[in-house]
């Protein structure tokens, strides 16, 4: 009921609509209507109530539901389905929850916080309330379970979009950290149930720092990670980079779901890497050797040159990159 009155003020921003008008129209007492528009303020709605003419919405929260979101969204499927939490553990742990489940193709899990949001190899990833982005995407894709590191790419190649698309200069640091001034604002931990040769479903998490302000961070994760408000000095609309986000994958993961063309997700992170032409540091389980990045190939494969003269193309696993004396 609280979504279908929103959903009428919304579509009614130039004038105000009566109490009577909404209750005969749903079928419930203007107390109860009052009660609803209250809550709609509690969760951050400015509603203009006047009596003898009714109620008008002013300005909406910048707040991840459906009814904020879905009115930017273009897609057929991503994002048609957002499921909100104000705060849950770990959006991937639901996201895997509902899959199992059997929740659609698409389908996406946003939290306003995540009280034990993950990272990868087991790290913890900070998500305070209301300040970024935490969401995960639940896919189906009928693909080889090997080619699987390439939804993380296309993941970072709609991220880094939207913030280019939004005059922000992000870099992608490959294959799934988004950077801002040589630091973090946001990485992806894709996690799948797969068999074989088949995959059974993935979740695509991502987490961005958006408006995280420096008491934030821990000490030790501020040396590498910032948010964009720290780098911009402005606070951004967290559901703006969100539908940017949802729109722009859809079109890349169409493309290579659809049509095996990862061409433009491949464009996108060569154009925008941070690593191409860097002295890095790989590091696999304790070793770390020194290499030169040459190329990011037509198969998403970082293709490195070590000391030696030897060259590898790398796939993103469980290895890590670093700058040879930081983190980038
Ligand atoms: C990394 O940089 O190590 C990956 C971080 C991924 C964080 C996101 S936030 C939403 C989703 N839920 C989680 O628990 N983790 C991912």
């Amino acid at each position: 009921m609280k979504d279908e009155i929103l959903r009428l003020l919304k579509g009614n921003v130039e004038g105000f609509i009566s109490g009577q008008e909404i209750s005969e129209k749903f079928g419930v007492s203007r107390t109860a209507i009052w009660k609803y528009i209250n809550q709609l303020k509690i969760d951050g709605y400015e509603i203009e109530a006047i009596s003898k003419k009714g109620y008008r919405l002013i300005s909406s929260p910048d707040i991840l539901t459906n009814e904020e979101i879905a009115g930017s969204l273009n897609t057929k499927y991503i994002g048609r389905s957002i499921i909100h939490f104000d705060s849950i553990d770990s959006t991937n742990n639901k996201a895997k929850e509902l899959a199992l489940l059997d929740e659609k193709n698409g389908t996406v899990i946003i939290s306003e916080e995540q009280t034990m949001g993950k990272g990868r190899m087991g790290r913890n990833f900070i998500s305070p309330k209301g300040k970024g982005i935490w969401m995960s995407i639940i896919l189906k894709p009928d693909i080889n379970p090997l080619n699987v590191a390439m939804v993380t790419q296309i993941g970072a190649a709609a991220i880094n979009k939207a913030f280019r698309e939004m005059k922000i200069e992000t870099l992608i640091k490959w294959p799934n950290d988004i950077l801002l001034n040589k630091k973090k604002i946001c990485g992806i931990l894709t996690e799948m149930s797969a068999e074989l040769t088949k995959v059974n479903f993935l979740v695509m998490g991502i987490g961005i720092n958006v408006n995280l302000d420096e008491g934030d961070f821990t000490e030790e994760v501020k040396e590498m990670a910032t948010s964009v408000k720290i780098e911009t000095g402005k606070s951004l609309s967290r559901k703006e980079i969100v539908s940017r986000i949802l729109n722009n994958f859809e079109v890349l993961y169409e493309d290579f779901i659809e049509r095996e063309d990862i061409e433009k997700t491949i464009s996108i992170c060569r154009e925008n890497s941070i690593l191409i032409g860097r002295e890095i540091r790989v590091i696999k389980r304790e070793n770390s050797i020194n290499a030169k990045v040459l190329d990011i190939d037509n198969k998403g494969e970082l293709v490195v040159q070590y000391e030696d003269g030897k060259r590898e193309n790398l796939i993103s696993g469980e290895i890590s990159i670093r700058g040879m004396k930081s983190y980038i």
